[in-house]
């Protein structure tokens, strides 16, 4: 199940999911862009299903988590990966609005699919492997808005409160820190704001962006057995940036 599967990251993993064999279940709110993204995977002979619908509303999500136990048998890996960035307005300017949308997307969100899947999981007795998206404002001020570096840190904690509370169920959970990647998301912060490219870019020691499917192969090996000893951890996608 890959959520935020419409554009940018989440659909570079929806391809790299289904290529590397991967039955799909696509979630997002646009679903015109969901059916396009299903017919070209379709295609190329991949196996998606899509459910639309809102990270923010409980009911959307486990109507997603149902569609992967009814069309392929149960829940093995996730992909919490839809998100909702917001300018760098300052706390004291911001609508109170603004707060409480950024953080039911991105913290809100995780929280939701992750009760969902881990029933799911529970009920399957396989085990199972979740990843979410969370950012390097999910380590510090990155200068992003103050309910986005908020929330990113929030995901960090669920991911290792999950990881703690099922690992023993053979549950895995793992966070990715994004760094600065060519998405819809970010054309959109460049549009509005162009001279932040310079900076994000002189962020990461591989002095660049990152393409999205390069996010994505890291979040298809921790779902993989591959990542069989990892959980908890907060994984670096970031050119670098956390290290410096
Ligand atoms: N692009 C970056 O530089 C960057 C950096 C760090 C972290 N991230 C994170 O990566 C993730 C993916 O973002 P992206 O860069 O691919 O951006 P994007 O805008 O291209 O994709 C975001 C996806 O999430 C979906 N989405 C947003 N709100 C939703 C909701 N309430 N319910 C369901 N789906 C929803 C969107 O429809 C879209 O499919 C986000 O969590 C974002 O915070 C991005």
């Amino acid at each position: 199940m890959i959520t935020g599967a419409s554009s940018g990251i989440g659909a570079a993993a929806a391809r790299t999911f289904t290529a590397e064999g991967a039955r799909t279940v696509l979630m997002a709110r646009r679903e015109e862009k969901l059916r396009d993204l299903a017919a070209e995977l379709r295609a190329g002979g991949g196996e998606v299903a899509l459910s639309a619908g809102d990270v923010t509303r409980s009911e959307d999500v486990e109507r997603a988590v149902s569609v992967a136990v009814t069309e392929f048998g149960g829940l093995d890996a996730a992909f919490n990966n839809a998100g909702e960035g917001s300018l760098g307005t300052r706390m004291h300017e911001m609508e109170q609005s603004v707060y409480d949308r950024i953080m039911d997307v991105n913290a809100g969100g995780v929280w939701h699919c992750m009760r969902a899947q881990i029933r799911a999981m529970l009920d399957g007795g396989r085990p199972g492997s979740i990843v979410n998206t969370s950012s390097t404002a999910g380590l510090f001020a990155t200068g992003a808005a103050a309910p986005y570096v908020a929330a990113k840190h929030a995901v960090l904690g669920l991911t290792k409160a999950a990881a703690a509370e099922y690992g023993e169920q053979g549950i895995r959970v793992n966070a990715l820190v994004v760094g600065g990647t060519r998405t819809e998301m970010m054309d959109e912060v460049l549009r509005a704001r162009p001279e932040l490219e310079g900076p994000f870019v002189a962020r990461a020691i591989q002095r660049r962006l990152a393409d999205p499917e390069e996010v994505a192969r890291a979040a298809a090996w921790l779902c993989s057995d591959g990542a069989s000893f990892v959980t908890g951890g907060a994984i670096p996608v970031d050119g670098g940036c956390s290290a410096v």
